[in-house]
C-alpha cells in the first residue's frame, strides 16, 4: 500500500507533528542537523503556475542542501499548456520524482494533483491556502516569544490564503488569533467553521491590535485576484494599514510579520517594516528551515 503523505493544508499535520517540525527546523537553522542528506539521489518537482521569490528559492536551496535535485517546471513550458490533464501529469511526474511542490490557483487543482500522484505533494500556495508560509511564521513567533500557546496574534487585512492558513495554524497550536478585515473580505467561512473558539473576526483593526504580541498583514491584492478591483480595495482597506499608530495599540514588545512581498505604503508602512519590531526577514529565512523539515519528514 502507498502510504505517501501530502501537505496541502496545515491540518495535514497534528499539533504534535508541527511541534516536531519546528524543533527540527531549529536544528537545521542552528547547524545541529548540518550534513543530513535525506534527499540524496532524489529529484523533487516544483510546478509553479504563479510567480515566486521566497517559495521557489527556499525550496530549491533546501532540496539542494538535503542532497536532492529540484526540477522547476512552469506549466506554460510543459504539455499542461496543450491540455494534458492534471491526472496524467501527476502520474507521469510520479514516475520520475520523489515529491512535488505545487503553486497554483484553485486549491482543487493541488488536491487533484495529490490524488493522482503516488508521491507526496506539498502546497507552495493556492488561492485559499499557504501552509508552508505558516510553518515559517510559527517558527518565527516561537523564536521571538518563546512559545506558541496563548500568544495573541492580530491579522489585519485581507482574509486571503495566508489568513486562512494562519487560522488553521493558530487553532492547531492553541494561539489566540483575531482577524480584522473589511466587510466582504473575511477569511473563507468553511475554514472558520472547523476551528476552535480562539479565532475571532472583527471589523475594527484597533480592537484586533489591542494588546497583541504579534501583528501580521499581507497584500490587499493577491496573485490571481481581479486587478480591476484594486482601486476600490485601496479605499476599503485604508484603515487596515499597519503603521506606527496601529502598532501603538499592541504590546510594547509586539513583533510585526508580513509574508512578503510587501507593498509599502499600502498594507504596511516603510517605518514599521524597517522598524525595530519588524521580524519579516527572519520570517522569510525561516521558510528555508521549516521546508527542509517538511521535506525530511515526507519524502521517502
Ligand atoms: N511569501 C511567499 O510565499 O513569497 P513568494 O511569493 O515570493 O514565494
Ligand atoms: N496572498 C498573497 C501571498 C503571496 C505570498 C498572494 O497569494 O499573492
Amino acid at each position: 500500500m502507498n502510504s505517501k503523505r501530502d501537505f496541502l493544508t496545515i491540518k495535514d499535520f497534528t499539533a504534535s507533528e508541527i511541534a516536531v517540525l519546528l524543533d527540527r527546523a531549529a536544528d537545521f537553522k542552528s547547524g545541529r542537523a548540518a550534513g543530513k542528506q535525506p534527499l540524496r539521489g532524489r529529484s523533487i518537482g516544483m510546478l509553479f503556475y504563479k510567480t515566486s521569490t521566497r517559495t521557489r528559492i527556499s525550496f530549491e536551496v533546501g532540496i539542494y542542501q538535503l542532497g536532492g535535485q529540484p526540477v522547476y517546471i512552469r506549466p506554460g513550458e510543459s504539455q499542461l499548456s496543450r491540455d494534458e490533464t492534471i491526472a496524467d501529469t501527476a502520474r507521469v511526474f510520479s514516475r520520475y520524482l520523489r515529491g512535488i511542490v505545487i503553486r497554483t490557483f484553485e486549491h482543487k487543482i493541488a488536491a487533484e494533483f495529490a490524488e493522482y500522484a503516488s508521491v507526496p505533494v506539498i502546497n507552495g500556495l493556492t488561492d485559499t491556502h499557504h501552509p508552508c508560509q505558516i510553518l515559517a511564521d510559527l517558527m518565527t513567533i516561537k523564536e521571538k516569544k518563546g512559545q506558541l500557546k496563548g500568544v495573541k496574534i492580530a491579522y489585519i487585512g485581507d482574509g486571503n490564503n495566508v489568513a486562512n492558513s494562519l487560522i488553521e495554524g493558530a487553532a492547531q497550536m492553541a494561539m489566540d488569533l483575531t482577524v480584522a478585515a473589511p466587510e466582504g473580505y473575511e477569511p473563507t467561512p468553511d475554514i472558520l467553521k472547523d476551528t476552535s473558539g480562539r479565532i475571532t473576526i472583527v471589523r475594527d483593526p484597533k480592537a484586533a491590535a489591542a494588546g497583541a504580541d504579534v501583528l501580521y498583514t499581507d497584500v490587499w491584492i493577491s496573485m490571481g485576484d481581479n486587478e480591476a478591483e484594486a482601486a476600490e480595495k485601496q479605499s476599503k482597506f485604508a484603515a487596515y494599514q499597519i503603521n506606527d499608530e496601529l502598532l501603538s495599540y499592541a504590546k510594547p514588545d509586539c513583533i510585526v510579520l508580513h509574508c512578503l512581498p510587501a507593498h509599502r505604503g499600502q498594507e504596511i508602512t516603510d517605518s514599521v517594516i524597517e522598524g525595530p519590531r519588524s521580524a519579516v526577514f527572519d520570517q522569510a529565512e525561516n521558510r528555508l528551515h521549516t521546508q527542509k523539515a517538511v521535506l525530511e519528514m515526507l519524502i521517502k
